[in-house]
């Protein structure tokens, strides 16, 4: 299949990029900027995308590139410090602003180009840079300027193309026609990356490592483990494929029912359902401090874990993981192959992956995918819209949504007042436009009054954001009317909670949960 490399130089929109691409429905892999070409599989490669990079190409941090890049058999556009990078590289000079360029800035067009093709002149770009170009590298040209600065360049004879702006974020206009100028008309990339078609390879490739085995899949209720559980029943026949999910009484309401159907309509046959809420709320008893909750959490899990698994007495068997592209590969931390460590993913200090892992018994079919495209391919599996479209929900649960210690009266009361929440949102069609919305139990009682009481009540906090990926999340700007109703729906009909109120905290400098 055709490809573009992103080149990873540690810039924050680096994931982006490939996700912008993959839009367009080429596929990428980010790898890291200071990779060598001879080290690289080059089939397929049309091109490359050299990312940005908080550093600059004159400081000892910024990453070298290998020179060979630059007389590939193919294109290679540089985005911001990408271009200043094939600039700096091929002669021309990169001088540091007083005064950074940040935020929208009309570029003009000097010369035509095809990564132009159909853009309008004067179109708005969306800038963030402190160092700039003050003269091109050899045998490049001028194509476009913004206000003071130079913001596009071509070398035709070797196909290198920079931007000093950032087409993969979404204020930039034309962004994506832009990066789509590049990768179809001078690539000549094949549109040809599409769910439908990952579903049949990766099909063939489970099929073919598994062959005739058992694998064991753990659920935790999220959409990438019942995806993964929803392609081994399509790939393998159903006595093949065992399903394990761990109830830890720290779930949603009417969670486990639905986790259960769906993957009964997908034709489990062995699905193991253990009910441990007594078990992890038993060792949570009194524990108020956050960390240790999720230390107990974690470690519970992990002895449930063995001690279910090793009830099923599976021989050589197979262990899926729900592992996305993004936990593969570190990105916008740190920069250069040291970098791209395989990142600690939660489960991966569990004896049972660690055992797996080292016996080469581990499939992760969902590893070259991004969250969304996981979403694509449940559809294209038969899950259905309520699934694919949930939330994220955090591994230890409503543990980290009751501050304080947690007891099974707080987990019913958050769980239901949760559940009055997320349906409004589903009501009032909000739900989408959320990336995460759900409540959070304070350790705390105010005063209320019903009828002639006084009462002391629960203060219940509800939090909706919207982010792209978690790292960065804004308040979702509810209507006021919105928070009164779901206010009074939540009061009216969860008795011990007397007051709500809305957390308008961004990420930064909160964090999305509470603990
Ligand atoms: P924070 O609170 O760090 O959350 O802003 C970012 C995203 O991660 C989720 N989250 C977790 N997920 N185990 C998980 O599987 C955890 O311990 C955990 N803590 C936070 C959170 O729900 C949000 O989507």
């Amino acid at each position: 299949m055709d490809k573009i490399l992103i080149f990873d130089f540690g810039g924050q929109t680096c994931q982006l990029i490939s996700r912008r691409v993959r839009e367009i429905g080429v596929y990428t892999e980010v790898v890291p900027g200071d990779s060598m070409l001879s080290e690289l599989s080059l089939e397929g490669v049309k091109g490359v995308i050299m990312s940005g990079s908080p550093e600059s190409v004159n400081s000892l941090a910024g990453l070298k590139v290998d020179p060979a890049l630059y007389d590939a058999h193919f294109p290679v556009l540089g985005i911001c410090y990408g271009f200043q990078r094939m600039t700096h590289d091929t002669g021309g000079e990169v001088k540091s602003l007083d005064k950074r360029e940040f935020g929208r800035a009309p570029v003009t067009f000097r010369k035509e180009c095809r990564l132009f093709q159909n853009i309008p002149d004067g179109f708005t770009s969306w800038m963030s840079h402190g160092d700039s170009i003050s003269s091109l590298g050899a045998g490049f040209s001028l194509v476009g300027e913004s206000l003071h600065h130079i913001a596009a360049g071509v070398q035709e004879e070797k196909q290198l193309y920079g931007i000093q702006f950032h087409p993969e974020v979404s204020h930039c206009d034309y962004g994506n026609e832009i990066l789509k100028n590049f990768v179809i008309e001078v690539c000549g990339a094949r549109p040809e990356w599409n769910m439908e078609r990952y579903l049949q390879q990766v099909m063939a490739d489970i099929q073919a490592t598994v062959k005739e085995r058992p694998v064991l899949l753990l659920i935790s209720g999220g959409v990438d483990s019942t995806v993964v559980g929803g392609l081994l029943l399509k790939a393998l026949p159903s006595d093949q494929v065992y399903l394990m999910y761990i109830d830890t009484g720290l779930m949603r309401k009417n969670e486990t029912e639905e986790v259960e159907g769906y993957l009964q309509s997908l034709g489990a046959k062995h699905l193991k359902i253990i009910d441990a809420s007594a078990d992890f709320l038993t060792a949570l008893l009194e524990v108020a401090d956050p960390e240790e909750k999720r230390r107990i959490i974690g470690d519970m899990f992990i002895s449930v874990q063995e001690r279910e698994v090793a009830k099923l007495k599976l021989t050589n068997s197979f262990l899926a993981q729900g592992t996305l592209y993004t936990d593969m590969i570190e990105s916008g931390k740190g920069v250069g192959k040291k970098a791209h460590v395989i990142k600690s993913h939660h489960n991966v200090r569990s004896p049972l992956v660690e055992s797996k892992r080292d016996a080469g018994l581990v499939i992760e079919p969902l590893q070259y995918l991004y969250k969304d495209e996981v979403r694509e391919l449940g559809r294209n599996i038969g899950l259905p819209e309520t699934m694919v479209g949930r939330h994220p929900f955090p591994g230890p649960g409503l543990a980290v949504r009751i501050l304080g210690d947690v007891t099974v009266e707080k987990c019913d009361i958050l769980r239901e007042a949760d559940y009055i929440f997320v349906n409004e949102l589903k009501n009032r069609g909000l739900y989408d436009k959320i990336w995460q919305a759900f409540c959070v139990l304070l350790p705390v009682r105010s005063v209320g009054v019903t009828g002639d009481a006084r009462e002391y009540g629960y203060v219940l906090a509800l939090r909706a954001i919207t982010s792209r990926d978690g790292m960065t999340a804004d308040v979702y700007p509810f209507e006021t009317r919105d928070l009164l109703e779901i206010s009074s729906l939540i009061t009216n009909s969860v008795r011990q909670i007397g007051r709500v109120v809305y957390d308008i905290s961004s990420k930064p400098p909160a964090t999305i949960e509470w603990e």
